[in-house]
């Protein structure tokens, strides 16, 4: 008699928890409590009724069980109750696909842009930082680039409306000038930044794009200092089979100055109709020289004491060598398609 009381409590109770998992509502909550515990004819309250048709013998054994249950019920009607109000009540459908959910991830010239730091790091330099926005006398002048030299027709600049003798800096060379203007020798930095320039995009030009600047001024520096720096430099850059030549070149800041080309990283100078090097075995990839004296005394370091180099090479062309991309322009396209092959 009790054991059947209670297989059916059982069974009771099994129903209910099913039937209260699903409920997400108020309105189901309600219908479910009146199918349960309405005064009428709530089962629970039915099994309540009948109590009292059982003899003395049972009716504290089962009134025990069915309070239980009551009790139970009740509980969870609470619970429940408590989860919606609190609005967090969801549920979950765990048979769902999951979310496209991709994590970001850096940009190829920043990862360039570490990778060089990374390098010089490595061999003890600082990284020291400008302004985009430069005076014309540190972005030309104080680099011994005079007033009509064509050299500053060649960057063709931007200047700042309003504001006279402000630009945006053609190059990063002008930190040079700030960090000798405050620092004094040994120094020993590189400088990496945003350049501008007025030029049509087109394949190999874009009017903004980056720079490393690097500027090592000590007692004693010559130009076999320049050329092991620049050979160790490139050959982590690029790997070890790569090998660099120094083309005498011009520029204003340094006395003498070189062009520095790496063998082609395409065809090692084997193709004479290579895409990259055109056939010629070689790749130009950065400027360089001995610091000019004038650029010294403009800061005020004694040439006869002191002698330094100087390089400056554009991110964006290294990139495109390293990796054969054919066009500066995709750097900046945010073309999803292309950036993530470097992600
Ligand atoms: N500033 C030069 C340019 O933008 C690059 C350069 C050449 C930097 C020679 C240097 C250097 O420091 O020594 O074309």
């Amino acid at each position: 008699m009790i054991d059947e009381l209670k297989k059916e409590i059982e069974k009771v109770r099994k129903d209910f928890l099913k039937e209260i998992d699903q409920v997400l509502s108020k309105e189901n909550l309600k219908k479910l409590r009146d199918k349960y515990t309405s005064r009428k004819n709530g089962i629970v309250t039915e099994f309540m009724h009948n109590l009292k048709k059982l003899s003395k013998e049972y009716k504290p054994i089962a009134g025990k069980i069915i309070n239980e249950l009551k009790l139970n019920i009740e509980n969870k009607f609470k619970e429940v109750e408590k989860s919606i109000n609190s609005k967090v009540y969801k549920k979950v459908d765990y048979s769902l696909p999951d979310f496209d959910f991709s994590v970001g991830f850096s940009h190829i010239l920043s990862d360039i842009g570490t990778e060089i730091e990374d390098i010089f790091l490595n061999l003890g330099y600082e990284i020291a930082y400008g302004f985009e926005v430069e005076s014309e006398y540190n972005n030309f002048t104080a680099l011994n680039i005079a007033e009509h030299h064509p050299a500053r027709d060649e960057h063709d600049t931007f200047f700042i409306k309003d504001f006279e003798n402000t630009i945006l800096r053609t190059h990063t060379s002008p930190v040079q000038i700030r960090y000798m203007n405050e620092h004094k020798p040994p120094i020993k930095i590189i400088s990496p930044g945003k350049v501008f320039r007025k030029d049509e995009p087109d394949a190999t030009h874009t009017p903004v794009f980056n720079q490393v600047e690097g500027l090592l001024v000590d007692k004693n520096i010559n130009f076999s200092h320049l050329k092991g720096t620049l050979e160790s430099f490139i050959k982590s850059f690029f790997g070890g089979n790569i090998d660099l030549r120094f083309r005498p070149g011009y520029f204003p800041f340094t006395e003498p100055s070189a062009e520095v080309d790496i063998s082609c990283v395409l065809c090692f100078g084997k193709d004479p109709d290579c895409k990259i090097c055109k056939g010629t075995g070689w790749l130009e990839i950065l400027g360089s020289g001995m610091v000019h004296p004038k650029v010294l005394l403009n800061c005020n370091i004694n040439p006869e004491e002191y002698s330094g180099f100087a390089f400056g090479m554009g991110v964006e062309r290294i990139a495109m060598l390293k990796y054969g991309i054919p066009d500066i322009r995709m750097f900046y396209d945010n073309d999803i398609r292309f950036l993530s092959q470097f992600g």
